[in-house]
């Protein structure tokens, strides 16, 4: 144990080792962005096109278009619907705040719903439940890397004739079973998908960026023209856009990442059937639950916690040089900005207790054996 301590000291576990990735395909990084930098094509050059077009063709999916963040994805999706203020927008209770936010920034009404107690996703009964005659849109998060259950979500769309905007800031390379054995990317299903490479993302860039995912090519054009000052011809401005792209250099690093994704899936996944090995039988840890209609790429490896003060097996991995978090510690209708008559504590009750429950662990690519370990022996070693 001492040795494996000295070892930890030299070797930091993090959430995701971003460095340690980085240095594994450095060679390939660097000469990504130093062929950029050669061309000076820093807006939309080349690169940006390619990338586009490889995603299109991993996620089999007719138009992909890149921005700046996924928070502008969100954003930029709901504005091409032509969404109008008090206009519902459907969510998830447990997300991060962006999906929200959007919605209530272009003066949409945000109507929050409970989600699943074990897979963490929405709940289609309790979004069914939630359409009234101003819903105009459903927001399924494909939250920690596993879809949300797209097909009930689909018919419910389809019977209410709204729209499905999914967003897959933590799920892209997921993949959906329809009951008749076809299989779809996450974010390839909805009328548009919304994604973030955010850097700790499963694709995830060396700053900012994001894309939008339609299958409708003229909702693709005017998705374009708005992400582009709503020009379609440069100072032509149809409609009110926003400026949102992303970088060529962002470009060139994610095509980078983009060949490695399927293979950062697998590994993730490796890494969660050892943490799950190591758990199963603890009674005092419930282990992720895999839903059978999605595959899991493990953004997030979530437990949820039983019987035992939370905080205290916080501090127990902190004091042991083991990073955890809380994703997420306060419920969205909870959240000061976004409190509602609507909402009152205890209307999402199984939101409101995942938050007070769950812990996730380091999760990435690069863990090594002895840091893998020690975060079993810490958790094992917990006294409760
Ligand atoms: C579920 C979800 N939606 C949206 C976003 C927003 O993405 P970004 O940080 O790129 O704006 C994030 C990422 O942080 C996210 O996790």
């Amino acid at each position: 144990m001492y040795i494996r301590s000295k070892y930890i000291a030299m070797n930091p576990i993090q959430m995701v080792d971003l460095k340690a990735q980085y240095l594994r395909m450095k060679d390939d990084v660097d000469a990504a962005i130093h062929e950029v930098i050669d061309a000076t094509a820093f807006i939309n050059g080349p690169a940006v096109q390619f990338f586009q077009k490889e995603l299109e063709t991993y996620l089999d999916c007719r138009n992909v278009i890149p921005c700046a963040n996924g928070t502008d994805a969100l954003q930029i999706a709901m504005m091409a619907l032509g969404f109008k203020p008090g206009d519902e927008v459907i969510t998830a209770s447990f997300t991060y705040v962006a999906t929200a936010e959007v919605i209530a920034l272009l003066g949409l009404t945000p109507v929050l719903v409970d989600v699943h107690p074990e897979t963490f996703n929405i709940d289609p009964e309790a979004v069914e439940r939630a359409i009234t005659s101003r819903t105009v849109a459903i927001v399924p998060v494909h939250l920690f890397g596993q879809c949300a259950p797209m097909e009930q979500l689909l018919e419910i769309a389809r019977k209410h004739n709204i729209h499905i905007i999914e967003d897959t800031a933590q799920a892209i390379g997921a993949e959906y079973r329809f009951s008749d054995g076809k299989a779809r990317k996450a974010g390839t299903m909805g009328t548009i998908g919304a994604t973030s490479f955010f850097p700790s993302k499963n694709l995830g860039c060396y700053g900012d960026g994001g894309a939008i995912f339609t299958q409708d090519d003229a909702l693709a054009a005017k998705i374009r023209m708005i992400a582009n000052h709503g020009q379609r011809v440069r100072y032509y401005h149809d409609e009110i856009g926003v400026n949102s792209r992303l970088d060529t250099i962002q470009a060139a690093i994610l095509r980078v990442k983009l060949k490695q994704l399927d293979d950062y899936a697998s590994r993730r996944n490796a890494l969660a059937k050892r943490y799950d090995e190591a758990f199963s039988a603890l009674p005092f840890l419930k282990i992720p639950k895999r839903s059978d209609f999605s595959t899991h790429v493990f953004h997030q490896y979530t437990l949820i916690t039983e019987g035992i003060d939370r905080e205290a097996l916080k501090k127990h991995l902190e004091e042991a040089h083991v990073p955890a978090m809380i994703y997420y510690p306060v419920p969205l209708h909870m959240q000061k900005a976004y409190t509602s008559e609507r909402y009152t504590e205890g209307a999402f009750p199984v939101t409101e207790d995942l938050c007070a429950r769950v812990i996730s662990l380091p999760m990435h690519t690069e863990m090594q054996e002895d840091q893998l370990l020690h975060i079993i022996d810490t958790i094992r070693s917990f006294k409760y």
